[in-house]
């Protein structure tokens, strides 16, 4: 045995015995906490990383293996943020870093084509019958960003509609009419090219595009949404948007970034069978290393430079350790039946949750205000009295209950994203153990907000 393996037996022994939750007291976390709020602003570098919404002192982390994630002091936690979202292999997986480390020796960058991006490629157009050909970029931002440039160069239309509530990332055009991540700093004309309707409201899309006939260049759209609560798409709302956006001549573009190869093999558009014209990813996509892309169909892909008019580039995309790093993390969920995997662990959580809710409504005569909504893998537990459809719904949640919740969680060892409408991410390293103690702690939570 080497001593490398020698040293990862002796870690994953170690973690195994280590008791899990808010342990240890958090010296070196309130410290560094500290130190890092002087140098970067609100001490994180996104964000929704910092504990803003549900109050205190964000986790400082040393490292992740499989489901846990440890902290600086030594705490161990069972973690659903999953990176907020890539992680869905768990923390560290082999695969992934053996690829990059198997990478890394020939040089990180080039600026010139390479094997590794055209075998990528080759994956994603396989797996994904909308797409014909993609360019990678470096983050889902910049995905969805250059995804709603090329729609408009290819239409020769200015105008987007986006749906209330669905996140895209933080460029100018997509924040414009975000009213949970409202920006300054965002020029008002951004605002006047995009337009708002409401998820779930194949009326609202239709009125838009009666009202802006022949300036629409596109629709886009979060096929499930991860930012308002997982929220699921009506069964006749992604069909009826493939056929508005045939009729008015605008481009259906799927946001999967987060979707992307998280909720089934490609991603929402295989699961609910409904082709969009153009499709973003990242997240998944990159095996925890940095990734963005775009894809769709050649007539369209073909309108970016050299071949066509509309400009995109970067540095770094399609670097050599991103498409190695997404290339060993499609090898593994393609052959390996993760998706099955997840739904098991996931239907567990939540028929415990259920259980949990039932319990008490018995007890109590009244069943405590949580909708339990996921899509597979992604779910949200939502303080909220009806089930949440669209961003009307979701504005009706209770954020402070949530903190209270997220508290007890934390302290039971239970780490989710924190705040009241991001969705949790399951890994297939959540073994039965992991979900049975997350139904324990999460029920233990209910109970003490609810008694
Ligand atoms: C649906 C969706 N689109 C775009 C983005 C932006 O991706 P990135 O954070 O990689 O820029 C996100 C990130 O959360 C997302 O969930």
């Amino acid at each position: 045995m080497t001593s490398n393996t020698t040293k990862e037996k002796d870690r994953s022994e170690k973690t195994d015995n280590m008791p899990i939750g808010l342990v240890k007291p958090c010296t070196k976390t309130e410290s560094l906490g500290k130190r890092i709020a002087e140098l970067i602003p609100g001490g994180v570098n996104s964000p929704f990383r910092s504990f803003h919404e549900v109050g205190g002192q964000a986790i400082f982390l040393d490292r992740g293996k499989g489901s846990r994630v440890f902290d600086v002091d030594g705490n161990q936690f069972i973690d659903y943020v999953g990176a907020w979202g890539p992680a869905i292999l768990g923390h560290a997986p082999q695969a992934v870093i053996d690829a990059v480390k198997g990478t890394i020796d020939k040089g990180p960058l080039f600026g010139a084509p390479h094997e590794l991006e055209l075998r990528l490629a080759e994956t994603l157009v396989e797996a994904l019958p909308s797409v014909d050909m993609v360019r990678f970029v470096n983050s889902g931002t910049e995905a969805v960003m250059s995804a709603i440039r090329l729609a408009r160069g290819y239409t020769g239309r200015d105008k987007v509609i986006v749906f209330e509530g669905c996140y895209h990332g933080h460029s100018d055009s997509t924040l414009a009419n975000d009213r949970i991540k409202h920006s300054s700093g965002v020029p008002d004309g951004f605002a006047g090219s995009s337009i708002q309707a409401e998820f779930n409201n194949l009326a609202s899309v239709e009125e838009c595009l009666e009202k802006h006939s022949g300036e629409v260049a596109a629709v886009i759209l979060e096929p499930v949404t991860g930012s308002m609560g997982v929220i699921e798409p009506h069964p006749d709302f992604l069909p009826g948007l493939r056929s508005l956006c045939t009729k008015y001549d605008a481009l259906l573009i799927f946001d999967e970034v987060l979707t992307g190869f998280r909720l089934a093999w490609g991603g929402a558009q295989n699961l609910y069978g409904v082709e969009p014209d153009l499709s973003t990813f990242g997240k998944t996509l990159g095996g925890g290393m940095p990734i963005g892309a775009y894809g769709g169909r050649r007539e369209i892909m073909n309108c970016l430079m050299p071949i066509g008019k509309v400009y995109q580039a970067g540095t770094f995309s399609g670097n050599p350790l991103t498409m190695a790093g997404g290339l060993a993390i499609l090898g593994e969920l393609k052959n390996k039946q993760i998706y099955q995997t997840l739904e098991n662990r996931a239907k567990r959580l939540f028929s415990g949750l259920e259980r949990v809710l039932e319990q008490i409504e018995q007890e109590q005569g009244k069943r405590p205000p949580i909708q339990l909504q996921r899509v597979g893998s992604m779910f949200t537990v939502l303080f909220v009295e009806a089930p949440v459809k669209n961003f009307n719904d979701a504005r009706k949640i209770d954020e402070k209950l949530f903190a209270k919740f997220f508290h007890h969680c934390l302290e039971g060892g239970v780490y989710l994203p924190p705040t009241a409408v991001d969705a949790a991410c399951l890994s297939s390293e959540h073994s039965e153990e992991d979900i049975d103690r997350t139904i324990e702690v999460m029920g233990a939570g209910i109970r003490s907000i609810f008694e």
